[in-house]
């Protein structure tokens, strides 16, 4: 995982992103994907960011995938394995970069078809705790046309990252970033680590 590590550290430094897709084996990211999909069997996905009726509208216009909050307590085996080794990782990111991360979190997303989440930043105005985002990609497969694409905006430009299964992004939470419209159904589980 070392090299992992390393990799993505590299490409938060140099871009404020990295990506690999070698941090999930191919059993992990089936493990999940079922996980995800008996999550959904068992009703346990909602509306993503929806407060109450009134701003119901608002939101949509901004955000309309599902999603299910992963709870630590109850993870099964997969998202157990998952989450031991995103602690790993934490604590090398503490260890070698200071980065002081206390805490993470992670939701399952769904985008049905015609879903996309615009242009936006994770950490939040009046709580700024976020410093990583993390979004692993689960689909069942993804090609040319499905969109769904993460862009993320860096100086002047933008990269689109392709939601290809099992691909992992790593990057900083302040950084602007959009979902474009999925064409096809679109699963990823993504997560923040939070400082105090
Ligand atoms: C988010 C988000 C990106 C992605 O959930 O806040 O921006 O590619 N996700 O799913
Ligand atoms: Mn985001």
């Amino acid at each position: 995982m070392l090299d992992i590590y390393e990799q993505l550290i590299q490409g938060l430094l140099d871009k404020g992103f990295g990506s690999v897709d070698n941090w999930l084996t191919h059993e992990e990211l089936v493990g999940l994907r079922k996980s995800l999909l008996t999550h959904q069997e068992n009703d346990h996905f909602h509306a993503a960011g929806i407060g109450n009726k009134d701003n119901l509208l608002v939101l949509k216009k901004i955000r309309n995938d599902q999603i299910y909050w992963l709870n630590r307590t109850k993870a099964n085996h997969w998202e157990q394995l998952f989450l031991e080794k995103i602690d790993a990782y934490v604590d090398y990111l503490n260890r070698t970069c200071f980065t002081g991360i206390q805490s993470c979190e992670f939701q399952y997303a769904i985008y049905d078809k015609g879903s996309y989440y615009k242009k936006h930043v994770d950490r939040f105005k009046n709580d700024d705790k976020r410093q990583f985002t993390i979004v692993f990609y689960l689909s069942e497969a993804w090609k040319q046309g499905d969109g769904g694409e993460l862009r993320l905006y860096t100086e002047d430009t933008f990269t689109e990252i392709q939601p290809i299964p099992g691909r992992m992004v790593f990057f900083r939470s302040d950084i602007e970033h959009e979902v474009m419209m999925a064409n096809a159904q679109r699963l990823s589980l993504s997560g923040w680590m939070k400082s105090m």
